[in-house]
């Protein structure tokens, strides 16, 4: 992408934190590679967000690069895409506290993830926790963004990012553009091995999930070892046979292989089989994307240029919107 728009303009985000799981490359990255030649995209390494909790700093700082040669091998061509750290375009900073003045205590406060976090992280209750989804919602509409792929915990932030820029544009017309959310059912929620009927997180223990780097022996241990129920049947229901759905669903979602034809192939098997089978898929689909980040990261110069010119194509796109904000609000502009 040239800093010259052409297409719609799609934003998404993840945390440089944990260790990113196949839920994350479920319901968020695979999902990019897909979109990325519809759009012009950017995709970032929220490392401002990840601050809101307590951070090793040389983790922290390692975490982000990682997840950029994450990014590139999944399949992300960041010669097109911007691929970079949100704390190197500091236009998002200077966004969120713009529409900081534009947000309500009353709907910061219904959010769920801030309950959720709030309740994980009772000894630091901050105020960056309470205002995550400004910030959030200022990495979208800096740029403009149409599409925002993400899972469906992020549902009810992108909510809060319409509802902001339609706040907003209703003082000042034309200021952002309002974005869509992309949730595909298939890809929406991945669950955790251990306690199906939870999310898949990458604070979760480490034998309720499977990480982008696990060994194959680790994730075929894993699965071995995953919740499912005391039937024996392998059917697609979510409701009540979730242990057995999610596996379902990841396999389908590693190999291509509808849900359909896995279920009917595998029909009379037992959920030995769907175990061996979901990890074999599993291990197939992320072994080119270690070898390929293992590479990325040896290669500390390369990977330092690609941050550092895809940050300056950011900010080229982001002064654009943040000039137009501060003058139609009023900032005196010399
Ligand atoms: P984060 O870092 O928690 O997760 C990154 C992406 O992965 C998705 N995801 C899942 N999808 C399916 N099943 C799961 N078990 C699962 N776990 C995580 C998330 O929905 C997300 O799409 N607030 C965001 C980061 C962010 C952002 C943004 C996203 C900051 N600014 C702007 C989009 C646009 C977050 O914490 O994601």
């Amino acid at each position: 992408m040239s800093e010259t728009i052409k297409k719609p303009v799609l934003f998404s985000g993840i945390q440089p934190t944990g260790n990113i799981t196949i839920g994350n490359y479920i319901g968020a990255m695979s999902n990019f590679v897909k979109l990325e030649n519809d759009y012009d995209c950017l995709f970032s390494i929220v490392d401002l967000h990840a601050l809101t909790v307590r951070q090793d700093p040389a983790s922290l700082r390692r975490k982000s690069l990682e997840l950029a040669a994450l990014y590139i091998a999944a399949g992300l061509n960041p010669e097109e895409s911007i691929i970079y750290c949100q704390s190197h375009v500091p236009q998002h900073a200077e966004l969120a506290w713009i529409l900081n003045c534009f947000t309500y205590m009353g709907e910061l406060s219904r959010m769920t993830q801030f309950k959720d976090k709030s309740q994980k992280h009772a000894d630091n209750i901050n105020a960056g926790l309470f205002t995550y989804p400004v910030l959030m919602a200022a990495d979208i509409l800096l740029y403009q963004t149409d599409l925002v792929p993400v899972g469906a915990d992020q549902k009810q932030h992108l909510e809060i990012t319409r509802d902001i820029a339609e706040r907003m544009n209703g003082i000042h017309p034309g200021l952002f553009k309002v974005p869509k959310p992309h949730i595909p059912k298939e890809t929406a929620k991945i669950m955790s091995l251990t306690e199906p009927e939870k999310k898949m997180s990458k604070s979760d223990p480490d034998d309720s999930i499977i990480t982008l780097v696990d060994k194959p022996d680790a994730i075929l241990r894993k699965f071995k070892r995953a919740v499912t129920d005391s039937e024996t049947e392998i059917r697609f229901d979510p409701e009540n046979k979730p242990g057995v759905s999610n596996l379902l669903s990841i396999m389908s979602n590693m190999s291509g292989e509808s849900i359909e034809s896995i279920v009917s192939r595998l029909n009379g098997q037992g959920y030995g089989a769907l175990k061996q089978q979901t990890a074999e898929a599993t291990i197939e689909r992320l072994k080119p994307i270690q070898l390929k980040q293992e590479e990325l990261l040896k290669d500390k110069e390369y990977m330092a240029k690609v941050l550092k010119t895809n940050a300056e194509r950011a900010q080229t796109l982001a002064l654009r919107t943040l000039r137009k904000v501060y003058k139609k609000l009023g900032l005196y502009q010399p």
